[in-house]
C-alpha cells in the first residue's frame, strides 16, 4: 500500500543518514518476522555492507532454517553467516531437564555463538579504521513503550561487552521498526517481498522445540517432535485455520509411554500433546474449539507417520491457570 512504501522509503533515508556511506552494520536473524523485516530494510539501505548472522541451534522446527538460509536469501540478496551449532547446544543441554535451566543454557549459548560471529565481522571492519559498530535490531513501538522509550547505545552496551575487540569501538542501534506495530511490519514484509513463511510465521519461543519436549533434549526426540509438529502445521493450514489460532505448540511427552496397538502389533510409544489456543497478546489465552475433522486428521496421521508416537491429546486448559507452552 501507498502508505507502507512511504515508510519503507522514509526508513531506508534514515538509515543511510545514520549509517553514512562507509559504516558497517550486523544483524541476527531468528527466523522469526522482527529480525527478517529489520534485515530487509537495512539491505535496502545499505546492500553488502549488512552483514546478517543466522545460529542455527538445531531446536527450529521442519523447514525453518531453510527459509532463512534459501528463501530469505534469495527475497532479500542479504549476506548470511550461518553458523551451525546443534552439536554444541545438545551437548550444553544433555541431562537438564528443568525448564528455566533449559532456558538459560540455550540462551547462554546463543549469545556466546553470536558474539563470536559478530567478533569475527566486527573485527574486520575495526581494522580498516571504523569507530561505529551498528547493530540491527527489529525492536516494535510496543518494545519501546514497554522498556520506557529509553531504548537506545546505552543498554545495549552492557549486554554486548564482545571480546576481542578495540576498546573505542562503540555500538550503535539501528531500529528500523521502532515506530510499528506487528501487523505494519507485516505489511512492510510483505512490501519488501518476504517469503510469507516468515511474514506470517505464529509467535514461537527463543528457546524452540527445546521446551516442547517434556524432559531431556536429545537429537532423537528432537526428529520425532520435528515430523509431528510439520504434521500438524500443515493440517492447520490446509483447514484454513491459520490466522484464527494464535499458537499450536505441540508437546512431546518423552518421558511417558503409553500401550497402543497398530496391526497385529502391540506398541509402546509416547503421546504429544496438541495446544492450540487463541489469544490478543499472549498474556491470557482461551483453548482453541479445534474442528473434529481436524484433530482427527492430524491424529491419523501423526500416529500414521511418526513411528514413536502412539497417541494424540489434546490439552483443553485456558491462560491462566495454563501458559501456553508446557515448559
Ligand atoms: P507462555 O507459555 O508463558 O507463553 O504462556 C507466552 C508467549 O511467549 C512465548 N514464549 C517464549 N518466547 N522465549 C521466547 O522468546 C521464551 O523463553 C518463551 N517462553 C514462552 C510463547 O510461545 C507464547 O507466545
Amino acid at each position: 500500500t501507498w502508505t507502507m512504501v512511504n515508510i519503507v522509503e522514509e526508513q531506508i533515508e534514515r538509515i543511510r543518514e545514520q549509517i553514512g556511506t562507509e559504516g558497517r552494520a550486523i544483524c541476527g536473524l531468528s527466523g522469526g518476522v522482527d529480525s527478517a523485516v529489520a534485515a530487509a530494510v537495512v539491505q535496502r539501505a545499505i546492500g553488502d555492507r549488512l552483514d546478517c548472522v543466522f545460529v542455527d541451534h538445531g531446536l527450529l522446527r521442519k523447514g525453518e532454517a531453510e527459509q532463512v538460509e534459501r528463501d530469505f536469501v534469495a527475497a532479500t540478496g542479504v549476506k548470511l553467516h550461518v553458523v551451525e551449532c546443534s552439536d554444541r547446544f545438545l551437548t550444553a543441554l544433555a541431562g537438564v531437564t528443568d525448564p528455566e535451566e533449559k532456558r538459560k543454557v540455550i540462551g547462554r549459548e546463543f549469545i556466546r555463538v553470536f558474539e563470536a560471529a559478530e567478533a569475527e565481522v566486527l573485527g574486520a571492519a575495526a581494522q580498516e579504521g571504523e569507530k561505529v559498530a551498528f547493530l540491527v535490531q527489529g525492536t516494535l513501538y510496543p518494545d519501546v513503550v514497554e522498556s520506557g522509550g529509553g531504548a537506545g547505545t546505552s543498554n545495549i552496551k552492557s549486554h554486548h561487552n564482545v571480546g576481542g575487540l578495540p576498546e573505542d569501538l562503540e555500538f550503535e542501534l539501528v531500529e528500523p521498526l521502532r515506530t510499528l506495530f506487528k501487523d505494519e511490519v507485516r505489511l512492510v514484509g510483505e512490501q519488501l517481498g518476504l517469503p510469507a513463511e516468515i511474514v506470517h510465521r505464529q509467535p514461537f519461543p527463543g528457546p524452540g522445540l527445546g521446551i516442547r519436549i517434556i524432559g531431556e533434549v536429545t537429537r532423537d526426540r528432537l526428529d520425532i517432535l520435528r515430523e509431528a509438529d510439520a504434521i500438524a502445521r500443515e493440517e492447520l493450514t490446509r483447514a484454513g485455520l491459520d490466522r484464527d489460532i494464535w499458537q499450536m505448540p505441540v508437546v512431546l511427552l518423552a518421558d511417558v509411554r503409553s500401550v497402543g496397538v497398530q496391526g497385529d502389533g502391540r506398541t509402546y510409544g509416547h503421546p504429544v500433546v496438541l495446544r492450540p489456543v487463541t489469544s490478543e497478546d499472549a498474556m491470557t489465552a482461551d483453548w482453541a474449539r479445534l474442528p473434529y475433522e481436524v484433530m482427527e486428521r492430524i491424529s491419523t496421521r501423526i500416529t500414521n507417520e511418526v513411528a514413536e508416537i502412539n497417541r494424540v491429546t489434546v490439552d483443553v486448559t485456558s491462560k491462566p491457570p495454563g501458559t501456553i507452552e508446557w515448559e
